[in-house]
Order: C-alpha cells, then structure tokens, then sequence
C-alpha cells in the first residue's frame, strides 16, 4: 500500500500524476490543493476512493503546517508513512522579464511558492515523523534550472523562474545530505518534466502530459539508494547542473 503525497493537484501535471496513480487502488494519495473551494471537478473525477484531498497553499507556511498535520490525521490511524512525496506545485507568473527587468515582487512569489514551499513541505511532513525511511522525495524542477541549458537557451526568458528552480535544485542537494543523517534510506531527487502542454508550458509544447508522468512515475518509482541528490530528465536520462 504505497503512500504517495502529490501539490498542486488540480490541474496540469499534478493532475495527471494524481490520474496514473489512482489507477491502482492499492495506492494511498494525498491530493494537495492550493484552495479547497476552488473549482476541483477534473480532480474529483480521477480520484481513487483512496485519494484524499486535502488544502495546501505551498506559498504560505502556515497552510503547510496546517496540510501536514492534516495529513498526520489520515495516516497515523493506519501506521502508513509516506513513500513518495512529489513537490509538484509552482509558479512562473512573469516569463517576459529577463536579468535586467526583474520585478522584486515577482521573484520574491516565485522563490516562495517553488523553493519555500517544498523546504517547508518536508520539513513540516518530517516533523509530525511522515516521512517512511526509504521515502522518495520529488522535487519538479525544469531545464531552465540547469546552469549549463539556461546559458545555451535563445531567445532569453523566464529569468526569475529560472533562478528560483536553480535555487530549488540546490534545495534538494541540501535535503539530500540533511535527511540522510535522520532517514538513511531517503533519495530525494530533482526532475525535469521535458516541455508539456500544460497552462505553464502553454499549447506549443512537445508532451503530452500522459508521456510526462508516464515517464517520471517509471524513474521516480525505480529509484536506487545512489541515486539521492540527482538531476534527471523524464526520460530517465541525468541532467547537466
Ligand atoms: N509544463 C512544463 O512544460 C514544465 C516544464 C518544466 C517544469 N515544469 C514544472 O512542473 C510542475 C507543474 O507544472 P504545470 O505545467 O502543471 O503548471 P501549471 O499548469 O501552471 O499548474 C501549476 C499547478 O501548481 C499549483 N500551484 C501554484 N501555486 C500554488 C500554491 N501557492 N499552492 C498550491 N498550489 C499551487 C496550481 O494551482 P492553482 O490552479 O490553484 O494555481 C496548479 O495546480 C511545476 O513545478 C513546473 O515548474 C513544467
């Protein structure tokens, strides 16, 4: 019975790693929402009867707590831990402003909500001892966060976007070494969905979402110890940093 906590969940991606996994009825998931009154029906219709919705608003430190304790609730009555969590939600609410036209507001939302956000999930979800030894953390990172494809990348964009998954990818380098010294089994990883067409990566974009998660669920799911602090494409390829 593998417990799967996914953000973000009501559309785009999350949506569909909520769809392929309530596929299999033996999965426990935690469906996390920006806001529980919003509009939810496309995630409703794909939820499993082991799908729990909860409310999860990863730009404010305070829902995160609320969520993890939430979450404490649903799980602790049956001993379930969480074995995979997957750091879905994000932000990228201004792609036009490049290094010279950065907007103080806007970098500081998108640090919060893509690099704030999953410190402070995890952090919260081990401090109410979620967390199963051999979890599997998912940090949903993006080309653009790689030093090396973001030099090469023309024509320019997205620039605060692209430094808060920069920042993201070192977040996760951090957990990494800091929860194997608490959970020695741990791998958390960075992942870069390829381009999809979501309401993010717009119509133009290679994937569908189906291949995406399709693929990711496949290298997320055979994760080895050695892999912890990787860079991966959904292909299951190694990314450059
Ligand atoms: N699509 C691509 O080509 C692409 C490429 C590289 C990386 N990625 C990454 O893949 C992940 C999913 O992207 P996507 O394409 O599915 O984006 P999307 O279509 O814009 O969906 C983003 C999801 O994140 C949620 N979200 C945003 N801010 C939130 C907050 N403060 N609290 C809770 N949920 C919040 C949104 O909920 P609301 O509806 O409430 O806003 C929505 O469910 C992101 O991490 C993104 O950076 C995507």
């Amino acid at each position: 019975m593998p417990v799967y906590v996914v953000t973000g969940t009501n559309r785009g991606l999350g949506l569909e790693f909520i769809r392929q996994l309530a596929s299999s009825p033996s999965n426990t998931i935690l469906a996390a929402v920006r806001s529980l009154p919003s509009d939810l029906g496309e995630l409703r219709a794909v939820a499993s009867p082991t799908t729990h919705i909860l409310e999860c608003d990863t730009s404010s430190i305070t829902s995160i707590h609320t969520f993890a304790k939430a979450a404490a609730q649903i799980l602790n009555p049956s001993n379930l831990k969480i074995d995979f969590l997957i750091n879905n939600a994000a932000i990228n609410p201004a792609s036009w402003q490049s290094s010279l036209t950065l907007v103080p507001d806007d970098l500081t939302a998108q640090i919060n909500t893509n690099v704030l956000g999953p410190a402070k999930t995890v952090e919260f979800l081990l401090e109410q001892n979620l967390l199963s030894e051999n979890v599997r953390i998912l940090n949903m990172t993006s080309g653009l966060a790689s030093l090396k494809i973001s030099a090469e990348i023309k024509p320019r964009k997205a620039a605060g976007y692209s430094i808060s998954k920069a920042a993201l990818n070192m977040l996760a380098v951090h957990q990494a070494e800091d929860l194997k010294e608490k959970l020695p089994g741990v791998v958390v990883i960075v992942m870069d969905p390829g381009w999809v067409k979501t309401r993010m990566g717009g119509n133009g974009a290679i994937l569908e979402p189906e291949e995406s998660i399709g693929g990711m669920l496949k290298v997320l799911e055979g994760l080895k110890g050695d892999d912890n602090g990787k860079f991966f494409h959904n292909s299951g390829e190694e990314r450059p940093w």
